[in-house]
Parts: structure tokens; sequence; C-alpha cells
């Protein structure tokens, strides 16, 4: 079917699906042990209603934020997501030119399918057609061989990204069970060049990593803000520029809550704490309702991983943006019917939490 018929980010997912081999379907769609993280990411989001206000004039909406830095039209992001290949052979660099299209920042994953040198290029070119500078930040693995991740670092920083992620979720690989019953006689599921031949495990999980390496991180990026995928009060005392709450998608600690979850306690335990440090949530977004939800709740802004690897499966940089539009028109249309005028306005009283069970 054509892209402008697709009207959900779940229609984008199917439309992938249906011309994805299993083994990549598998890959994106995949959970750790009893796949609860993936379905409660979801579900997080589910159990809770919204509330709305009446009869504002909300004739001119402004749904614009700034994200990890960088001046963005909607408060949502594309999450770093290693092998966009599986998916389409242009992968990540459909994702350069659908955010550069519609304006929102792009996290390339430390196990991007393309390197970072062809994904930089296609940065500098997308951005010399525009004129404009398009929103990127780079995701950072701590791997084994410490020069690796050094050499990637700064080749992001001199290409110019305007921002460092760092994730640490993965010190070690997790359980996917689905993954392990698809390898069978062809070797790991999980393809790409980031396996170590020996081990067979990716060469980012270093399970030494702790506090103590976050500064020669700080001091690699010169200056450049950092977001940690983690524990926002010890990112803020540690001088990041911010923290991104997440679980990974579900891949890595199963039963872990979500990023939505994680968001609700810190805001039920220290509302002031996330007025004072840039704090984004993943996990499960899949309609602009979630994003305003997050909103609520003190989220700077959103991201969505698989959404945009299926998009980009399905029709390549045209289903990128069209996932974007998707998101746009029911984060405008559903600001217009809260009441909200700005991002700014929404507040925790907005939305009503149900008691949490686990299915
Ligand atoms: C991921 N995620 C991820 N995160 C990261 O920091 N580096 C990575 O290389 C990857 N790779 C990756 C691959 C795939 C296939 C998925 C689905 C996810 C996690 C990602 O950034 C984000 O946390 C989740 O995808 C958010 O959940 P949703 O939007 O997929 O539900």
């Amino acid at each position: 079917p054509a892209v402008e018929t697709m009207l959900g980010i779940d229609e984008l997912e199917e439309a992938a699906k249906s011309c994805m081999t299993a083994r990549a379907v598998d890959y994106y769609s995949a959970g750790s042990c009893d796949g609860y993280s993936v379905a409660n990411n979801r579900d997080s989001f589910r159990k809770c209603r919204l509330v709305p206000r009446i009869l504002r004039d909300v004739s001119s909406i402004r749904p614009q934020t700034t994200i990890f830095g960088v001046e963005s039209p909607l408060p949502i992001y594309v999450a770093p997501a290693s092998n966009a290949v599986l998916g389409h052979p242009d992968g990540e660099l459909n994702i350069t030119r659908g955010a550069s299209a519609t304006g929102i920042v792009q996290a390339v994953s430390a196990a991007a399918s393309y390197s970072l040198t062809d994904i930089l290029d296609e940065k500098d070119r997308v951005d010399e057609e525009s004129g404009r500078k398009m929103g990127m930040v780079y995701q950072v693995y701590f791997q084994r061989d410490r020069s690796k991740t050094e050499a990637q670092v700064r080749e992001a920083v001199e290409g110019g990204v305007q921002a460092l992620v760092l994730t640490v979720d993965s010190n070690v690989g997790d359980n996917r069970q689905s993954t392990e019953k698809l390898k069978g006689s062809r070797g790991s599921a999980e393809p790409g060049v980031h396996m170590d031949p020996i081990t067979t495990t990716p060469t980012f999980h270093d399970s030494r990593l702790n506090w103590a390496d976050i500064p020669w991180l700080q001091e690699l990026a010169g200056g450049l803000p950092i977001y940690l995928k983690g524990d926002v009060r010890r990112a803020k005392e540690t001088g990041l520029a911010g923290c991104i709450l997440s679980n990974h998608g579900g891949r890595q600690l199963d039963q872990a809550r979500s990023g939505f979850e994680s968001l609700r306690s810190i805001h039920a335990e220290d509302p002031q704490l996330l007025k004072d440090f840039e704090v984004y949530v993943d996990g499960g977004i899949r309609r602009g309702s979630d994003v305003l939800k997050a909103l609520a709740f003190g989220a700077r802004g959103v991201g969505l991983g698989r959404p945009f690897l299926y998009a980009q499966a399905a029709y390549g940089d045209q289903g990128v943006i069209r996932a974007v539009r998707i998101l746009e028109n029911e984060i405008v249309t559903g600001m217009r019917l809260l009441g909200l005028k700005s991002i700014d306005e929404i507040t925790p009283s907005m939305v009503e939490c149900l008691q949490e069970v686990w299915k």
C-alpha cells in the first residue's frame, strides 16, 4: 500500500513486517526472556487516562521544544537503534534524510549498520541541500577495546554532532530467547560487523564499566553535552547534561520498569529534579497521546526506536517522514483537545494513572 495510506505507527510496523525476513522481524521486535518489559512499556501508557481542559482558545499551537540542546519542531526524536539495514538497504541513511526533512533529531547508534563516516557524509549532504544543520547526536557504547570508542567519539565530535548519548544498560548481553531459537544452523541471529568473532558477543558489552569511567568520556567530549541512559540524580551530580529513562525497549533486563514508570516515580519523589535537569523517556511510545503523557510528568521529550526502524524498512526515508507526520498530527490534535497551547502548559493533573497490575 502507498505510504500516504498509513494512518498510525502500528500500520507502518505491519507494512514493514510483511516485507521483512523472519530473522529481521525478530531482531527488531525481540524483548528479553518473557518479554514482560516490552509489553509493559506500552501498557504503562495505556493505564493512564487524559483529563482535558475545555473552552480554551487553541487556534494556535506550539509543539516546539529543544531536544538535546537542539531546536526541534516536536518533542520527539529518533532513539538510537542498531542494524537499520536489516529492514532496508539504505538503513540509517533513510533516517538521516527523514530526520532532516522533518527537523527532528536523529540519535545514531554505536552499532549502526552504516559506518559513522557514511552517516556523517549523508548528514553533510542533506545539510547542504536544505541549507540547515540537522540535529544529530551520537550514542556511545564503551567497547572492551577503549581505543575504538575513543576513535568513534572523536569522529562524531569532529563530524559536528550536537551531543552524545551514553548507553550503559548493555554491559552484558541479555537472553533474547526468541532470537536464540532462530539461530539454528545459521549462527548468530544478531548480524552485523559488531560481533567479536571469538566470543560471539558484541564487542560493546563491557561488564567492568562503572561510574569512574564517565570522566574519561567527559574529557573526550570536550564540552559537548552528554546524556546518560540511566540514573537521573547521579547523572546530574556527575555533571552530565541530562538523562534518558529507558529499559532499552525491553531488550536488556526483563521485568525492568518502563521509562515512563521511572519518570513517574521520580516525579512523585522529587518533582523539582525534573525542572532542574533535562530528562527524556523512551519505550513503547506509539501515539501522540503517549508523548503528551510523558511530557505531563516532566519529560523534555521522548525517543522512539522500533517505529522508525519499521517505518524505514517499509518505505525508506518516506516512511520516516510519514511516521513523523502521523505523530505530529496526533500531538497537535491531542494538544487542542486537551486545551493546551504549548507543551509547557501540560501538567501532571491532566493525566490520571490507574493501579498497576502485571498481566
Ligand atoms: C535498540 N536500542 C538501542 N539503544 C542504544 O542505546 N543503542 C543501540 O544500539 C540500540 N539498539 C537497538 C536495536 C533495536 C532493534 C531496538 C528495538 C532498540 C534501544 C532504543 O534506543 C530505545 O531505547 C528503544 O527502542 C525504545 O523502545 P521502543 O520505542 O522501541 O519501544
